[in-house]
C-alpha cells in the first residue's frame, strides 16, 4: 500500500528521501519530522457515548438480569480491567506509531476529500498495528488469571492467538508491500492454519428440528468438512470486514457494532445456560472479544470522521479473525453469520467484479463532490454505493452513521430471530 501511494503521491518523492536520511542522520531527521503536523486529538466524547450507547446491554444482562457464577464473573471482570487498561495504552500508542509510519511514508490520501484542502493531508495507514500488538499482550497476559484448570483450553486459546498474530503479520506485509487483491483474498487461509491443525473440539452439528425426518439423524459428524468449513468462515469474515469499507469509521465502526453484539449473545448463553462445557466457550469468546473491543474503540477515536489516521489491511484482516476464531470455539458461527449481515450483503453485490465478470477498479468508492461535501452512489457493486443511490447522496459521517445503524439493526434483528426460532429450530 505504501509503495502505491509512493509511486501516485506528488510529495511523495523529497519526503522519501528525508526519511532515508534520517535513518543514519539523527540531526538531519528535524526538519522532516517538524513537516508532519501532529495528528488530531482522539475524539473521546464521542466513543464514550458510543460505547455507553452499545454497551448498555452487555452491562444490563451482566451486572443485573442474570446470575453468572463467581468465579466466571471474577475472570470477565479481570479481562474487562485489562482491556480498559489497553484501550488508554492504544489511545496514547497511536500518535507515537502515526509518527513512526509517516517517516516510513506509510500514508494514504483520504480519497473522499479529493479537491479539498483535507485531501492533500498525508493521513498515517495501518494503525491498526498498534491495535494489534495491544491486543495480543492483553491476551497473553490474561492466560495468568483465568482460573480453568483446562489444558485443552490453553491449546485453543494460544492456536487462536497464533491465528490473530499471523493474520496481523499478513496484514501488515499487505500494507507494506500492496500485494495484488486476488492473492490476498487467499491469505486468511494460511494464518487460520494454527487453529485448524490445533482444533481438537467437536466436528459436530446438530441438525435444526424441522429438518430431521429428512436427515434421519439428530447430529452429523462433519469430520474434514467442518475444518474446511472453519477454514472459509475465516476467509469470509476478514476479507468481508476490508471490503466493507472505504468511508472514514466504517472499517473500526462495523467491527465496535458486531463486537458488541457478540459480547451481548455471549453473556445471554452463559446467563441461560447451566452447561459449564458451553458456559467455557462462551466466556472464551468474551476474552478476546472484550479487548477487541478496547482497543478498536481507541482507534475509531482517532479513525472516525474526519480520519486522523487510516486502520489498514492490517487491522481489518486482525479484527475479521478475531470475530472468526471466537465465533468458531464458541460455536455460535451461525449468529455470527447473521450478524454479518450487510457484509454478506456487500460480499454478494461484489461477487460480480470480485469474479472479474465486471470491471473492479482499485477503489470501488461513491463520487465525492468537493463543492457541496455529499457523496454520490457509483456503479460498483458495494452497500456503500447500493445506499447512496437508494437514499439519495450524503455527506460521509452521516453515511457512516446510517451504516453502522444498518449494522446494529441487523444485530437486532439477529437476536429477534434467535428469539422466535428457539425451542423450534434447535
Ligand atoms: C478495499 C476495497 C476497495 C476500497 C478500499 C477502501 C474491494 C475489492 N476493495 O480495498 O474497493 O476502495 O478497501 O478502504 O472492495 N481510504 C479512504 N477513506 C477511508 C478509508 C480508506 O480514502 O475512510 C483510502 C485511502 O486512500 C487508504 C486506502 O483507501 O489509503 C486504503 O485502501 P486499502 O485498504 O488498501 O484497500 P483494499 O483493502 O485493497
Ligand atoms: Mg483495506
Amino acid at each position: 500500500m505504501a509503495a502505491r501511494k509512493r509511486a501516485s503521491a506528488p510529495a511523495a518523492a523529497p519526503a522519501n528521501a528525508a526519511a532515508t536520511v534520517s535513518n543514519g542522520d539523527k540531526a538531519e531527521q528535524k526538519p522532516k519530522e517538524a513537516s508532519d503536523p501532529p495528528i488530531a486529538p482522539p475524539k473521546l466524547g464521542f466513543i464514550l457515548k458510543l460505547s455507553l450507547f452499545l454497551l448498555a446491554p452487555y452491562f444490563y444482562f451482566f451486572f443485573y438480569h442474570y446470575e453468572i457464577q463467581q468465579e466466571l464473573q471474577k475472570s470477565i471482570l479481570i479481562n474487562a480491567a485489562l482491556s480498559l487498561a489497553g484501550f488508554f495504552l492504544t489511545v496514547k500508542m497511536i500518535p507515537v506509531a502515526s509518527r513512526y509510519v509517516l517517516r516510513r511514508n506509510l500514508f494514504g490520501y483520504d480519497i473522499n476529500k479529493k479537491g479539498t484542502r483535507q485531501g492533500t493531508v498525508k493521513v498515517p495507514e495501518s494503525l491498526g498495528i498498534v491495535v494489534g500488538i495491544v491486543f495480543l499482550v492483553l491476551a497473553i497476559i490474561f492466560q495468568y488469571f483465568n482460573f480453568t484448570a483446562d489444558s485443552i483450553w490453553l491449546v485453543e486459546y494460544n492456536a487462536a492467538l497464533a491465528c490473530i498474530c499471523f493474520m496481523t503479520l499478513l496484514g501488515f506485509v499487505d500494507d507494506v508491500l500492496d500485494i495484488p487483491w486476488r492473492v490476498k483474498l487467499l491469505l486468511p487461509s494460511f494464518a487460520a492454519l494454527p487453529l485448524l491443525m490445533a482444533y481438537a473440539g467437536h466436528t459436530t452439528i446438530l441438525i435444526p428440528k424441522p429438518l430431521t425426518q429428512y436427515v434421519g439423524v439428530d447430529v452429523l459428524d462433519l469430520g474434514w468438512i467442518y475444518k474446511l468449513y472453519m477454514g472459509l468462515l475465516v476467509v469470509f469474515c476478514t476479507n468481508s470486514i476490508n471490503i466493507h469499507a472505504g468511508i472514514n469509521g466504517l472499517e473500526v465502526g462495523q467491527t465496535v457494532v458486531i463486537a458488541s453484539a457478540i459480547l451481548v449473545h455471549n453473556i445471554m448463553q452463559i446467563g441461560a445456560s447451566i452447561d459449564p462445557e458451553k458456559q467455557q466457550a462462551h466466556a472464551f469468546s468474551i476474552y478476546l472479544v472484550q479487548p477487541l473491543l478496547a482497543t478498536s474503540l481507541a482507534l475509531l477515536s482517532y479513525n472516525w470522521y474526519p480520519s486522523s489516521v487510516f486502520v489498514g489491511d492490517t487491522y481489518t484482516y486482525f479484527a475479521g479473525m478475531t470475530m472468526a476464531v471466537v465465533g468458531i470455539l464458541g460455536h455460535f458461527s451461525e449468529t455470527l453469520l447473521i450478524f454479518f449481515l450487510p457484509q454478506v450483503i456487500n460480499f454478494l453485490l461484489s461477487l460480480p467484479q470480485l469474479a472479474g465478470i465486471v470491471h473492479c477498479p482499485r477503489h470501488r468508492l461513491p463520487r465525492f463532490d468537493p463543492d457541496t461535501g455529499l457523496l454520490t452512489g457509483t456503479k460498483d457493486g458495494t452497500v456503500v454505493n447500493v445506499y447512496l443511490r437508494f437514499f439519495g447522496k450524503k455527506k460521509e459521517n452521516s453515511l457512516c452513521i446510517h451504516l453502522l445503524l444498518v449494522q446494529a439493526v441487523g444485530c437486532g434483528f439477529c437476536f429477534f430471530l434467535r428469539y422466535l426460532l428457539t425451542g423450534w429450530y434447535k
